[in-house]
């Protein structure tokens, strides 16, 4: 029965379908061999024409922008449309100096004991210790000196108790170095109720 309809079916093509007819047939669709046609095969060779175009632009001789270009491109253009201000200066803390200035040290103690950074919280109020170790002592688990300081700052230690920042929200370089600069500061300074020293971790500061 089924081999009948077929039959029947086959009569129905014409002569030079026949033999484009492919070997082939699902629920009684078959498929016929055309060529493409031209729309779409000039579609395709135009499309792997530009692969090269752009492989060389963009890729092999590096004329066309990368997404880093692109990005910095964009940055300067809508700093220009809409006057944002310069990028916030970063700065170098392996090589950068410990402020000593009195402006610069009251802008540290006032970072230091806003409530938006929290480190007077667990430091105490003048850096004599709480939840968090002493900071006006000559002991000290991760550095003394201005880098180690921002580090710790930056970094904390959240796995102790310490978020980066204190709150994680995060300081400007700028205001690290007058923060860094403060805590050296006030080592030293023997505030009332110090917190001992963890000795098991800390190690004596070699002055710098
Ligand atoms: C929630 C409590 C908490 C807050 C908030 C906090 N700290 Fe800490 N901080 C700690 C603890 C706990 C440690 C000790 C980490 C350890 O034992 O390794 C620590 C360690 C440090 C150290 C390293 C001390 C050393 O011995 O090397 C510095 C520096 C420091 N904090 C500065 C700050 C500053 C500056 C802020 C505010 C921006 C701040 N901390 C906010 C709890 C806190």
């Amino acid at each position: 029965m089924a081999a009948e309809n077929k039959d029947k079916e086959k009569n129905l093509i014409l002569d030079d379908e026949r033999e484009k007819l492919l070997d082939h047939e699902y629920d009684g669709i078959q498929e016929l061999d055309n060529a493409m046609p031209p729309w779409w095969l000039y579609g395709f060779y135009l499309t792997i024409a530009f692969s090269v175009v752009y492989l060389l632009y963009y890729e092999v001789t590096g004329w066309g922008p990368d997404q880093h270009e692109e990005y910095q491109r964009e940055m300067a253009m809508a700093a220009e449309r809409y006057g944002v201000a310069e990028e916030v200066a970063t700065i170098d803390f392996s090589t950068a100096e410990i402020l000593l200035d009195e402006e610069s040290l009251a802008a540290g103690r006032t970072i230091y004991a806003a409530t938006t950074n929290l480190c007077a919280t667990c430091h105490g109020a003048e850096g004599q210790g709480l939840v968090g170790p002493n900071l006006t002592d000559d002991y000290w688990k991760h550095g003394c000196d201005l880098e180690s300081i921002v580090n710790s700052i930056r970094v904390g230690f959240p796995d102790r108790g310490m978020p980066a920042y204190g709150s994680t929200v995060r300081i400007p370089d700028e205001e690290l170095h007058q923060l860094a600069s403060y805590i050296i500061s006030i080592r030293g300074t023997n505030p009332p109720n110090p917190k001992a020293p963890n000795m098991d971790r800390a190690v004596e500061c070699v002055e710098q």
